[in-house]
């Protein structure tokens, strides 16, 4: 008893010492035991705040399809309200990933913001997961193995439109946006298209973000008399440029088009004034593809809200974090894996199913749509599978 009590403790210690070490030499263990830390970078304050509300809304839809797990690991979400404000946004981003932890990086609404957040991300090497930001560069010059957007680029909407609008037999157009990333890329793949077709832009009219002061514009238009207008809002801004369009007297005068954002979220504040309005996005009320009536239905059950198109991008970005990390045993440091997963994915959308350009960008169909009453209802497709040019992105 004596002889073989030290001999199986010396053992016994042994044992657990190898099954420490082996412990501590997997990092796996230590990454994927811990809980999942996301950090939620997004406004929830000022004209894009009900935008980051959606957003959120879509991801925690998902994550609670998943039991609260993503890849079998407790999630703990860091929410930071960027307030839209590009100039906040490289320290916001940067407390996130030093301070808190995270990760992987969600965010956010605003070009400006989420160039800073690419730019970290690049940098650092953290996961990010763009859930609605336009900003070509994202997945153009400023491209990277752990950059992936959920969204679209800004070219797309404008680009599908401009085609939409050249067929339609539109020669001049006036186009009126916000002063930034996202307006200036809108327009330009617009007038890429429309030019492309035929037409001709005569007048690039812009304020700065986030102005709602319209008015001189308008008269601007009224005077310069095109025979249409193509312009990029969102948010709060949507709501009161159709609305002050048609207290102008030109809604009725000169037909008012957009891309999709202009009338996604806004219906039940600009009423009768969106009524008839045409848009293209790469979602619309009425898909109903089993996935979009099983999502819509659970959002509203769960919100007591319809969804809009920044709440599907969420519930996706939800998708493709789960995607990657399936891949990766819920390994967030292993980012060559993620990438080749969620490279490979047909990922089942409620806007239909679509896969990611080599850029990470979605290519995806653009639909025609039409306000009616509450809906942005489906009248066609603009442009089927339209893929980003990417232009700049290096691989
Ligand atoms: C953007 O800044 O990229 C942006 C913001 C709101 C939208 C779409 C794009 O609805």
């Amino acid at each position: 008893m004596n002889a073989i009590g030290p001999f199986f403790r010396q053992h016994a210690r042994k044992t657990l010492l190898a099954a420490t070490l082996a412990l501590l030499g997997s990092a796996s263990f230590a990454q994927t035991s811990a809980k999942l830390k996301i950090g939620l970078m997004l406004p929830y304050s000022g004209t894009y705040a009900a935008l980051g509300n959606a957003i959120e809304n879509g991801f925690k839809l998902y994550l609670a399809e998943q039991g609260g797990k993503i890849a079998g690991r407790e999630v703990d979400i860091v929410k930071v309200d960027d307030e839209s404000d590009p100039s906040k946004a490289t320290d916001n981003v940067n407390k996130l990933i030093k301070r808190d932890n995270v990760d992987v990086l969600i965010g956010s609404v605003h070009s400006g913001v989420a160039m800073a957040m690419a730019k970290v991300a690049k940098d650092s090497g953290t996961l990010l997961i763009v859930p609605n930001a336009g900003a070509d560069a994202v997945t153009g010059a400023m491209c990277a193995p752990n950059i992936f957007r959920s969204s679209f680029s800004n070219w797309q909407p404008g680009y599908a439109m401009g085609e939409v609008m050249a067929k339609k037999g539109i020669k001049k157009a006036v186009t009126i946006t916000w002063k930034y990333a996202a307006g200036d890329e809108t327009v330009r793949g617009f007038k890429e298209a429309f030019e492309k077709g035929g037409g001709s832009v005569v007048k690039e009219l812009n304020l700065p973000f986030p102005n709602v002061e319209f008015q001189a514009l308008l008269t601007d238009i009224a005077a310069t008399k095109p025979d249409a207008v193509f312009t990029f809002f969102a948010g709060g801004g949507a709501v009161k440029f159709v609305k002050d369009y048609a207290a102008a007297g030109l809604k009725k005068s000169i037909p008012l088009y957009g891309s999709g954002f202009l009338t996604d979220g806004t219906l039940d504040a600009q009423g009768a004034d969106a009524d008839g309005l045409q848009t293209a996005l790469h979602y619309a009320d009425n898909l109903e593809n089993p996935k979009d009536k099983a999502f819509r239905l659970s959002y509203a059950k769960t919100y007591k809200l319809q969804p809009d198109v920044y709440a599907v991008q969420g519930y996706d970005a939800g998708q493709m974090l789960g995607i990657g990390l399936r891949a990766t045993n819920g390994d967030a440091t292993k980012k060559a894996e993620f990438a080749k997963a969620v490279e490979a994915a047909k990922i089942d959308s409620p806007r239909g199913a679509f896969s990611l350009s080599k850029a990470h960008n979605p290519v995806q169909d653009i639909y025609l749509r039409q306000v009616t009453g509450k809906e942005n209802r489906l009248i066609g497709v603009a442009s089927k599978a339209l893929v980003d040019p990417a232009r700049g992105c290096k691989m």
